[in-house]
């Protein structure tokens, strides 16, 4: 699928309506969801969870973009939600999510967080450390309850992208150390417990991942961890990361090509330590959302450093994405008017906060731009709305969501004035 769609007026189009329309009726800056992309996503792994031997579910890793429409759309397709905090515990239940159909992963849980889990029916928590272990066990045996849990184990890979690299021992503050022991000594812990029903492993390798032997790699160490501790897991849960194309630079697999791999691997890892395959779990994040998502911003100011670079400023910024400013992510940036217009500009994309690091995307070909134009960052779906700030107290963006042809508001546009109401006096 080509990374955006136009009408016959050569229009940016989002979800059958013209983004500059949405820019007028809605107000910038905008994140606007093509919520078709939303379902195609979640849909494309269970096509390609269809034809496989094994059993495999995905629950989307709701910390890519989590609102009460959100999960309300992953509902409607069948997928699970994996969970981080109360606040997207909150949000699930506002959404009227099957609370047994979410886990809840993390690794510092407050005892207000694990209480709420059990008060809500959560499924599986998935517990990252001893002390959240005996905690849960103690809270779940107070209520009389069993609470299926998975343990999260640090294998000691981690991807990035291209790349995968096997360390004897993980530096990472989530889950159980295998290396040294501590996962081995964490599952026979797990199934002594009361009220505490260890269903299986957990492991996470990274995000934006392009390749599949990570995911391979980590399999067969978690199955090998499994056979180790003479544990038969129900589930092992492999995590997200699967990556997206943000520009050309971007090559993603396609999910079947990503399962149709995984599959063999896991059997023959299973085969291997004389196992049955469990059902395998997956909690892709980005990208189910991320591809969907679009923001628009209103072309304002502009500065042209002479024979340097120009400066084109619009009316958001790290405010409302920070992955430039965090990760050096790269964009995709069009005029919503004319995309494929002749592209005569080279701009760089200023954002509005008082900081030189805030620049959206440098030096993009782009056709004529002028003040009041509308201009699209694309792909901007997972990660921008979820991590957005109020620094320089710039309320957040509206997000809309757009679908054959029609648009509603899911999420309404802060005010200066709701950036005010939570401020109190301070009489000394
Ligand atoms: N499961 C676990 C346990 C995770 O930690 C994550 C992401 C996911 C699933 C989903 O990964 P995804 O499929 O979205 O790659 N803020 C960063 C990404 C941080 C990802 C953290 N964990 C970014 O904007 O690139």
């Amino acid at each position: 699928m080509s990374a955006y769609q136009t009408n016959d007026q050569g229009e940016l189009m989002i979800g059958g309506v013209p983004a500059t329309q949405l820019a007028q009726q809605y107000g910038t800056p905008l994140y606007v969801y093509d919520v078709s992309r939303i379902r195609e996503a979640i849909q494309s792994y269970k096509q390609a969870f269809a034809t496989q031997a094994i059993n495999y579910s995905a629950s989307y890793a709701a910390k890519a973009f989590a609102t009460v429409a959100m999960f309300q759309v992953a509902a409607s397709e069948g997928a699970h939600l994996d969970l981080v905090s109360g606040g997207e515990i909150t949000t699930a239940l506002k959404a009227g999510f099957n609370m047994q159909h979410t886990s809840f992963n993390g690794n510092n849980k407050t005892d207000e967080e694990l209480q709420l889990a059990l008060d809500s029916g959560l499924g599986t928590i998935i517990v990252d450390n001893d002390y959240e272990l005996e905690r849960l066990s103690r809270f779940a045996s107070d209520r009389g309850a069993t609470q299926d849990i998975l343990l999260r184990v640090t294998p000691g890979i981690s991807a990035h992208t291209h790349a995968y690299i096997m360390t004897g021992q993980a530096d990472s503050k989530f889950g159980y150390d295998v290396a040294s022991g501590q996962a081995l000594a964490a599952i026979a812990k797990a199934q002594q417990l009361p009220g505490i029903n260890l269903r299986g492993i957990h492991a996470h390798i990274g995000s934006q991942i392009f390749e599949v032997a990570g995911y391979v790699a980590e399999a067969q160490k978690l199955v090998a961890l499994a056979a180790e501790a003479h544990y038969q897991p129900e589930i092992i849960d492999l995590g997200g990361g699967f990556g997206i194309r943000y520009t050309d630079d971007d090559k993603p697999l396609p999910t079947t090509t990503f399962i149709d791999a995984l599959t063999p691997a896991i059997q023959e890892a299973c085969a291997a330590a004389n196992m049955t395959v469990p059902d395998i779990w997956l909690e892709p994040g980005r990208s189910i959302v991320g591809p969907a998502g679009y923001t628009l911003y209103t072309a304002g100011s502009r500065k042209v450093v002479p024979g340097i670079r120009t400066y084109q400023s619009i009316d958001g910024g790290m405010g409302d994405n920070i992955r430039p400013a965090l990760y050096q992510a790269k964009y995709d940036v069009l005029l919503a008017s004319q995309p494929d217009a002749p592209k005569s500009e080279t701009l760089t994309i200023a954002g509005k906060n008082c900081e030189s690091g805030d620049i959206i995307a440098k030096d993009v070909a782009l056709p004529p731009v002028h003040p009041g134009d509308t201009l699209a960052v694309l792909a901007t779906g997972a990660y921008g709305y979820s991590m957005a700030s109020l620094y320089n107290r710039n309320p957040r963006p509206a997000v809309v969501f757009a679908e054959n042809g029609k648009s509603s508001v899911v999420v309404r546009r802060e005010t200066w004035q709701d950036l005010v109401d939570h401020d109190l006096d301070y009489d000394a």
